[in-house]
């Protein structure tokens, strides 16, 4: 499958840039084609500006300062994310990327008021994420990272699409068994995504 891969993380010596590594290999084993979208690395800039905000619902010119990201969207049949979680939301880099790259007529659109999706050919989305928390914790605040993978962003792609989910908690008390076995968890079901 054509596959985007979104990675979110400033630092090339992380556990993050770890899992990068690994999702990727994984996901090219497995015979996709890997569209690798390092965010930080390529300088996307993440700011929703006044102007954009103006032009937002305005198609096509609304897409004119983020065209080629909005044609690798198109391009994807499956969407794989690799990102820590900060402050229980996905870093500002991430999140920016949402605000400027999925915009009215690229992936939905307001018909009668209402959202229809136009992401129906990725059949497949991913997500492997880490936090500083515990399950507990991030239960207790609603876990909204994992709201936006398993509800939002399912919503938006084909609804016979599958979603798989990964996360290592706790990385405050993590040691390098559990970073160890997480790891070799993601490049297993990458290799079989
Ligand atoms: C700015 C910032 C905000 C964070 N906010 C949270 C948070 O709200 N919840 C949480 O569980 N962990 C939080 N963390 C911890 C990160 O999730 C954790 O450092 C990361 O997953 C570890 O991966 P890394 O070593 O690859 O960066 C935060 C970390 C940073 C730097």
């Amino acid at each position: 499958m054509k596959l985007l891969l979104l990675y979110s993380h400033p630092v090339e010596s992380s556990y993050g840039a770890a899992l990068h590594a690994k999702t990727h290999e994984a996901l090219v084993r497995a015979g996709h084609d890997v569209d690798d979208c390092d965010l930080y690395a390529e300088g996307f800039d993440p700011v929703l500006s006044r102007e954009d905000r103006l032009a937002y619902h305005t198609i096509p010119d609304n897409r004119a300062k983020v065209a080629p990201y909005c044609d690798r969207l198109k391009a994807a049949e499956a969407l794989v994310i690799v990102t820590p979680v900060w402050n229980f939301g996905f870093p500002a880099m991430l999140k920016g990327y949402f605000d400027r790259v999925w915009l009215p007529g690229v992936s939905f659109e307001l018909v009668d008021g209402k959202v229809q999706s136009r992401l129906q050919q990725i059949r497949k989305l991913g997500a492997v994420l880490t936090y500083g928390g515990t399950p507990l914790r991030a239960f207790l605040a609603g876990d909204p990272p994992k709201k936006i993978v398993k509800r939002v962003l399912r919503a938006q792609i084909n609804p016979f699409g599958s979603v798989k989910f990964m996360a290592h908690y706790d990385m405050n008390n993590s040691t390098p068994e559990t970073r160890a076995r997480f790891l070799a968890k993601v490049g297993d079901a990458m290799a079989r995504f």
